[in-house]
């Protein structure tokens, strides 16, 4: 890319000009969610010197136990969006329901869902955790949890922001993947890649090994493959990584190839998996997508899946083509 760096507003400005033309309130929406990451990461940063460590004493919808960043971090972002008038709702992991934009407010045409904080086990051991949003329009009528259960391919706009060493904000509005970097002394977004590339070939997997035995025979076999290196059938040494944070492992996948899974797996067999369709995978398989890579559930695109309810859960593969094709066709071996 050329060594003049433009901003986030630059980048969204042009985007409303150009051919494609995102909307003005679109523009807004995502300047909103940038401004509210950015509060999110001054919270992050100050750690145990802004009391934000530890458990909140509470769980959420999921039966999860709610970390303090995790209740901040979607504070933070309703807070930035609800008066903006560029929302008709809100949906979030740590919400039992959808929340509509308050009468008080203008109601606009967007409705937003947000993992706030994605991979919160890394909270207190400080490592890489981030924020996910996904973005759909609303169809009319009064906003309900129904509103929001559209495919991923109905997705005009999808991000993750980063919180690690730096703080970057990957961003499509189906034109291609961007990212911006926080640049803490001007305290604004400065793109550092035009147009992200996952390569279509890669010798690194990510999938939390511990697992292994509950998989089903298809990621099994997969992985044994992998494992296999040099000698085995793909004729190829592996490596492996594993950050517990989607985003960070997605980030790197983005950054380098790779491919992700987070398989269904025979602990609770009534689960499709661990992950959340509405505001993980689809935000993901659309950034992934956008990026030339793939996102399945082993047996379809995973933004065609239609969705029937807010916090579902679904089997997750993705990242470098090559390898998810290869995954995804031993699912289709066994159907
Ligand atoms: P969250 O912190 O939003 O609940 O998401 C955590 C997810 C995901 O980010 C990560 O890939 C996975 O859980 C880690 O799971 P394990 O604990 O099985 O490693
Ligand atoms: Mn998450
Ligand atoms: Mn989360």
């Amino acid at each position: 890319m050329s060594t003049k760096r433009i901003s986030l507003t630059q980048y969204l400005i042009e985007q409303q000009r150009g051919e494609a033309q995102i909307p003005a309130q679109l523009r807004l929406l995502i300047e909103v969610v940038a401004r509210a990451c950015k509060r999110i990461a001054i919270n992050v940063n100050k750690g145990a010197l802004g009391d934000v460590l530890g458990t909140a004493g509470s769980e959420n919808v999921q039966g999860e136990v709610q970390k303090k960043l995790d209740v901040i971090a979607n504070e933070v972002l309703i807070e930035a969006n609800e008066w903006g008038g560029h929302l008709a709702g809100m949906a979030s992991e740590e919400m039992d329901d959808m929340l509509a934009v308050p009468n008080r407010y203008p109601q606009g045409e967007y409705l937003l869902l947000f993992d706030p904080l994605d991979g919160s086990s890394n909270i207190d051991i400080n490592v890489s955790i981030g924020t996910i949003f996904s973005v759909l329009k609303h169809q009319g009528g009064p906003v309900t949890n129904e509103s929001f259960l559209q495919p991923g391919t109905a997705q005009v706009c999808a991000g993750y922001c980063v919180y690690g060493p730096q703080t970057t904000l990957v961003l499509t509005v189906g034109k291609g993947v961007v990212m911006f970097t926080l640049d803490r002394e001007q305290g604004s977004w400065v793109m550092t890649e035009d147009n992200i590339r996952i390569p279509e070939d890669t010798k690194e997997f990510a999938i939390n090994m511990s697992n292994m035995r509950h998989w089903a025979s298809p990621v099994k076999r997969y992985i044994d493959e992998c494992l296999a290196g040099k000698d085995g059938p793909r004729g190829k040494d592996f490596n492996m990584r594993w950050v517990a944070a989607m985003v960070a492992d997605v980030h790197r996948i983005m950054t380098r190839g790779g491919i992700f899974m987070y398989p269904w797996d025979k602990r609770e067999p009534n689960k499709p998996g661990k992950l959340r369709l509405m505001y993980e995978a689809n935000p993901m398989s659309f950034l992934v997508e956008q990026a030339g890579g793939v996102a399945t559930n082993g047996l379809q695109r995973i933004m065609e899946i239609q969705p029937t309810q807010l916090h579902e859960r679904v089997s997750v593969m993705l990242g470098s083509r090559n390898e998810v094709d290869i995954v995804t066709g031993y699912h289709q071996e066994v159907k």
